[in-house]
């Protein structure tokens, strides 16, 4: 199976991460509005876009799965991207929940808001990480006030769990969703 294929919906192209995507990292990474809820809440510099850049390389690199960029389908290869759909092992972010558990993710550019872009990107993601992925769960992090980010995760099949320490921020609540309770499309 290749898993490194772009993932296709009905409005969009969700692509592996790659080289030039870096400066759509920046774009995104640099506007307080994406990272109102993100972490500490603060913009990234350009430096820690680098590093965390190299880092997305290197996980599609190491596992055959990661971040992808959101692409409008028919638009061109160096388009800016309408956002991100992130797929990556959980690693240590919530005790109690084993590291091998993958954390799906949603950044949107704010131009693309408010049109269900995030919500469809998300489905074609766990989809995938079901699928193809032969993930047994997933995982999400919303910090409390991120209402439209909670409620993404509610309409993938995802329940609340319950809440945890934000690695750099505010407490964050954790919805998962086990593989029993996906039904492939
Ligand atoms: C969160 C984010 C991805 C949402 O993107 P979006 O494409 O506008 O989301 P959707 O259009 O798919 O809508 C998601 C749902 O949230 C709802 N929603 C949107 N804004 C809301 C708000 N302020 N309060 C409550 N619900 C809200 C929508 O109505 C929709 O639910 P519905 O389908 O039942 O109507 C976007 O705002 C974003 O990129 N924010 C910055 C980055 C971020 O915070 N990412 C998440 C980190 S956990």
């Amino acid at each position: 199976v290749n898993t490194s294929s772009p993932l296709i919906t009905a409005r969009l192209t969700l692509e592996p991460w790659r080289q030039s995507f870096e400066r759509d990292l920046l774009r995104l990474a640099s506007d307080p509005r994406v990272m109102r809820y993100i972490g500490d809440g603060n913009t990234w510099g350009p430096q820690k876009v680098t590093q965390r850049h190299h880092g997305l390389l290197q996980h599609w690199a190491g596992h055959g799965f990661g971040w992808r960029g959101i692409v409008a389908r028919g638009r061109g290869h160096s388009d800016p991207l309408l956002g991100i759909a992130a797929l990556n092992y959980l690693g240590d972010a919530v005790p109690g929940i084993e590291e091998t558990a993958m954390e799906i993710g949603w950044w949107l550019d704010p131009s693309a808001w408010g049109r269900g872009i995030a919500s469809e990107a998300a489905a074609a993601v766990r989809d995938n990480a079901f699928g193809c992925l032969r993930a047994t769960r997933l995982v999400a992090r919303c910090q409390v006030p991120n209402r439209a980010s909670g409620r993404i995760a509610v309409k993938l099949g995802m329940r609340l769990t319950g809440e945890a320490a934000g690695k750099t921020g505010p407490i964050v609540r954790v919805y998962v969703m086990d593989r029993g309770s996906f039904q492939a499309p």
